[in-house]
């Protein structure tokens, strides 16, 4: 199996810089949409078969170092108790959102085996698909992101009702993020049971926070969550969108990797996480339309500047985009492994 990926995420020598992407399975792959077009998203995500089909369509088209699991980060909100749907244009919808004690009381833990057992399906399916290939990626969200889903009922703009529920009852809206870790301590360690080698957080928007805020209310609650996981003995990811007001904050979480976006220069992250860090990222998922010359500058370095950390992991700044031509992510990843050479 191709371990580079593993081993850029442990800080250990590598022949060269590993590369995957967030989003790397969707619908910017023809191969996606063609699997889309017979099945609604959800049900995608509840087919073993099918989300393991399309986990690996990336891993096979664009050479990529690892494959990250077919799912969405809001599927254990289903059976937390949450009525859960994806709408075309306006995206995910949670109808009755969560904005009291009561609601919170209401809130289930799920029993992962019995509850989110096609995830964990998936996995068992994917780790024997992809045993001569790449590592698997199993992922969730992080307690804060998805609490503003289930207080906002959807995306938002500025998230005022979140912000209101957390300054006006902070007490309760700690208590949901209680609840909430539990679920991901539990999902992820189901996960990595079942298979994952490595797993991510995707904290997307905790960067909407203060940096006092993040410290008092989302920080204590990542921490435990991976203090919990490194005991699975699996690296641990934290991806946090919009980081650069937050990293000396974030970097206290003791995250295995530090997944960065692209708004913060990626040499001036390392050197606030510290030369002992390892970093995920950061090119910005529009670079992708530049003309192939200067997307490559932008690998280049992106690259040069990862060499300061002990270890790198090159991916997106965030999701790639529907409408990026694939041809152009295969450009990039050729670029990364040819530029990315350690001799
Ligand atoms: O990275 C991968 O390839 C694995 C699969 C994956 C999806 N969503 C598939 C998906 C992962 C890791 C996610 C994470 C996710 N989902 C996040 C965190 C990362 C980020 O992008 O910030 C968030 C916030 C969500 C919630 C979500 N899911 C939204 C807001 C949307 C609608 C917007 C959109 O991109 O369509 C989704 C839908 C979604 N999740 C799709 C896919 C492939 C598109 C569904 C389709 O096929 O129509």
């Amino acid at each position: 199996m191709n371990d580079t990926f593993l081993k850029a995420c442990r800080g250990e020598e590598v022949e060269y810089t590993p590369v995957w992407l967030m989003r790397q399975a969707g619908r910017y792959l023809p191969e996606y949409q063609a699997v889309r077009a017979n099945i609604d998203f959800l049900t995608l995500c509840k087919n073993p078969k099918l989300a393991a089909e399309v986990t690996l369509q990336p891993v096979d088209i664009l050479g990529v170092d690892a494959a990250i699991l077919f799912s969405d980060i809001l599927i254990p909100l289903e059976p937390m108790g949450m009525r859960l749907e994806f709408l075309d244009k306006e995206g995910p919808v949670l109808s009755e959102p969560v904005r009291s004690k009561s609601a919170v009381d209401k809130l289930i833990i799920p029993d992962i085996e019995e509850d989110l057992p096609f995830v964990l399906e998936t996995i068992r399916i994917l780790r024997k698909e992809l045993e001569h290939k790449v590592p698997l990626i199993g992922f969730s969200g992080a307690p804060f992101t998805l609490a503003t889903y289930m207080i906002e009922g959807g995306t938002s703009k500025n998230f005022l009702h979140t912000k209101k529920f957390m300054f006006q009852n902070s007490t309760v809206f700690r208590y949901l993020m209680e609840k909430l870790s539990d679920m991901v301590t539990a999902y992820l360690s189901a996960q990595i049971k079942a298979g994952a080698q490595a797993v991510q957080l995707f904290d997307t928007w905790a960067g909407i926070l203060s940096p006092q805020d993040y410290r008092k209310f989302v920080l204590p609650f990542v921490k435990k969550i991976i203090a919990d996981l490194k005991k699975e003995g699996v690296p641990v990811i934290y991806f946090v969108n919009d980081c650069a007001g937050i990293i000396k904050e974030v970097k206290k979480s003791n995250a295995d990797v530090f997944g960065i976006d692209w708004r913060i220069d990626i040499g001036d992250a390392i050197k606030k996480i510290g030369k002992k860090g390892v970093v995920q990222g950061n090119l910005d998922p529009c670079a992708l339309f530049l003309p192939k010359d200067k997307l490559e500058e932008r690998v280049k370095d992106i690259l040069w500047k990862g060499e300061t950390a002990r270890g790198h992991i090159f991916n997106l700044g965030h999701g790639i985009l529907p409408q990026t031509p694939p041809e152009n992510v295969i450009a990039m990843v050729e670029a990364v492994h040819t530029f990315g050479k350690k001799t």
